[in-house]
């Protein structure tokens, strides 16, 4: 989950890799280095904790070169320490690299028992030694031999100090892109990184080797063995949206970023006006028509959606439908059936385990549909096809622009299956989908509750419990509360589906626990109102969120927040608001690293 960067060309590569790591922050902040190739060596900086440490000592460096490679890490093997912190060297190699090395350990004993020395606890060193025992004076092949005895995932960007015109990157299961300029090249772990430097991309795909020198770019495949000629392709996002944009943190911009979002998905996907869709092409629409069940596979955030879309196909589109944690989903025998659409959601497309997830799914001939922020993302890409939502580059950890844009795609898509199955009829569509266009209205009405809810941080940001409760669409809304107070203030706190509250969470109810409940008035608002009652008799403190209309909770409850009056369907894009600025205001308030939470990395890419 580490970020990688390399650059090769006119500009100061120091500059160039700082920038891009900085981009790259989200995915790891245990340590950060670069190597650049100076005066005909390649002097390595590095050091525990993030970039901007790293910026302050490379100002006392005069390194002028314009080939370098960058790393910010996310520790797997070894401490977040000085001298785990990659770039590393071994002989003449030095390389970062994103990933795991399974069989590290057996590699580090075999080149031990050679007279290796190693310096560090990394998988990665033990790369560098590997390629740089297979070196001859040509680091691609070094690197296309050494990589024939790693096992596990990786992406690497190796450079010799014997060649001084020469970049070479890897990639095996972890995301790499190549970068085309006006005679310079990059290599990135995502698109966003470079963004400021080129729009034209080559995402590498797995068993990939890319060749970088003054003269140009080649491509070679099967495991760096057959040239192939790849195309760069052409990304419309602009660096500007990977930018602050006078907000103090990124979560708190993408919070605000959500009716923009949400309005652009509907938009690109669906006329509401004659209930069109534009999901997918024509061939996979033929085939969509004989599904028969679908699984819905994702983590974390993402699996939230998918909670929340299962009672959007049941309603919707009439079928059986599962949603998993892909992490579980992947050690699960399954056994498949004719006519299943599995279904990938996932912001980054890089997730391990929903990658794993998708793969097996392919491997039982089912028909998989990726859910994909980030464009030509491996899930994006392996899936048989892909529906991106429009919400722009996410760079805070935690997701929120995301998840709401997701949930868009969802609903349209369980629109459009009951469409295909004959559940519903294209004008049946266009009147369940019309409230949808409100929805950025709302979700912009919703974070008008920004200062009150800031106030509300205060007087609860020293709490150490909070149990967040919802029913039926909301409760998948109650466990996403949850998942952003935690992640991101540290604060421990669980989501429940209200119903299940006297089967045990009841009993930590006292006086010290505040309790987040999602009351929208929908078909089991009596039904929260009672837990609300049951809540309050053991003296719990109740937060409320509810309908603009609905005034009935206010001698009831603590604290109550009105939210604009949605489609009861609907109700989830609106009620996840407050519980995203809520917790960003507790994690701001107690000074905690909104945007990079501890122990935490924006693309799981490791299982
Ligand atoms: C929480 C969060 C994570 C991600 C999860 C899946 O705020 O961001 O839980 O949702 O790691 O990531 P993607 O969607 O990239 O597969």
């Amino acid at each position: 989950m580490c970020g990688i960067v390399g650059y090769l060309g006119p500009k100061k590569a120091k500059e160039v890799i700082l920038e891009a790591l900085k981009r790259l922050e989200y995915r790891g902040y245990d340590s950060a280095g670069v190597a650049i190739f100076t005066d005909g060596r390649i002097e390595v900086v590095k050091t525990k904790g993030k970039i901007a440490r790293l910026e302050e000592l490379l100002k006392e460096r005069d390194l002028e070169g314009g080939l370098g490679i960058g790393h910010t890490r996310w520790a797997t093997h070894g401490k977040p320490n000085d001298i785990n912190a990659h770039p590393h060297r071994c002989g003449p190699i030095v390389i970062v690299h994103n990933g795991i090395i399974e069989n590290y350990a057996e590699l580090r004993r075999s080149l031990e028992s050679e007279g290796i020395d190693f310096y560090s606890e990394t998988d990665t060193e033990v790369v560098a030694c590997l390629i740089s025992k297979k070196y001859r004076g040509n680091l691609f092949e070094a690197v296309v031999e050494a990589v024939e005895e790693l096992e596990g995932s990786y992406a690497i960007v190796a450079l010799s100090e014997k060649e001084p015109g020469v970049m070479v990157a890897y990639r095996k299961d972890s995301p790499l892109v190549l970068g085309v300029g006006e005679e310079e090249y990059f290599v990135a772990s995502d698109i966003p990184a470079l963004l400021p430097y080129t729009n034209r991309v080559i995402p590498l795909e797995d068993g990939e080797c890319a060749l970088m020198t003054e003269r140009g770019y080649e491509i070679y495949q099967g495991g760096g063995r057959v040239k192939a000629k790849k195309e760069p392709k052409f990304i419309s996002w602009s660096p500007a949206l990977a930018e602050k944009a006078g907000y103090k943190h990124f979560m708190q911009k993408e919070i605000f970023e959500q009716p923009r979002a949400v309005a652009d998905t509907i938009s690109s996907l669906f006329s509401p006006d004659d209930g069109s869709f534009g999901l997918f092409e024509e061939d996979f629409a033929q085939v969509i028509k004989d599904v028969k069940r679908i699984r819905l596979v994702a983590c974390g955030t993402s699996y939230h959606a998918c909670l929340v879309s299962r009672y959007w196909f049941d309603r919707f589109s009439k079928i059986p439908v599962e949603a998993d944690i892909a992490s579980e989903f992947r050690y699960r025998d399954i056994s498949f059936g004719e006519g299943e659409l599995c279904i990938f959601v996932s912001q980054s497309g890089e997730t391990a385990d929903t990658l794993a997830a998708l793969r097996i799914c392919k491997e039982a001939g089912c028909l998989t549909l990726g859910v994909c922020n980030v464009m030509e993302s491996t899930i994006a890409r392996e899936a048989d096809s892909v529906v991106y939502t429009l919400a722009g580059p996410e760079i805070g950890v935690a997701s929120t622009k995301a998840f709401t844009t997701q949930l868009v795609v969802l609903f349209l898509l369980s629109l459009y299956v009951g469409m295909t199955r004959g559940v519903i009829t294209k004008e049946d569509i266009v009147q369940i989908a019309e409230p949808l266009v409100y929805i950025p209205g709302y979700i912009d009405e919703a974070l008008r509750l920004d200062e009150q809810l800031k106030e509300l941080a205060r007087k609860f940001m020293k709490k150490e419990h909070f149990l967040y409760l919802g029913r039926y669409l909301n409760y998948p809304i109650a466990l996403e509360g949850a998942l952003k107070l935690k992640e991101i203030s540290y604060i421990h706190a669980e989501g429940y589906a209200a119903g299940e509250m006297k089967h045990g969470p009841i009993a930590l109810i006292d006086e010290n626990m505040p309790v987040v409940v999602l009351a929208p008035k929908d078909k089991v608002y009596e039904k929260v109102k009672s837990n609300i009652e049951e809540v309050k008799a053991r003296s719990g403190v109740v937060i409320a969120f509810t309908d603009r209309d609905n005034r009935e909770l206010e001698g009831k409850c603590d604290y109550v927040f009105y939210l604009p009056k949605a489609k009861e369907y609907l109700t989830p894009f609106v009620y996840v608001v407050p519980l995203q600025l809520f917790a960003y205001h507790v994690a701001a308030l107690k000074g905690c690293d909104v945007d990079q939470p501890r122990n935490l990395a924006k693309a799981v890419t490791v299982e």
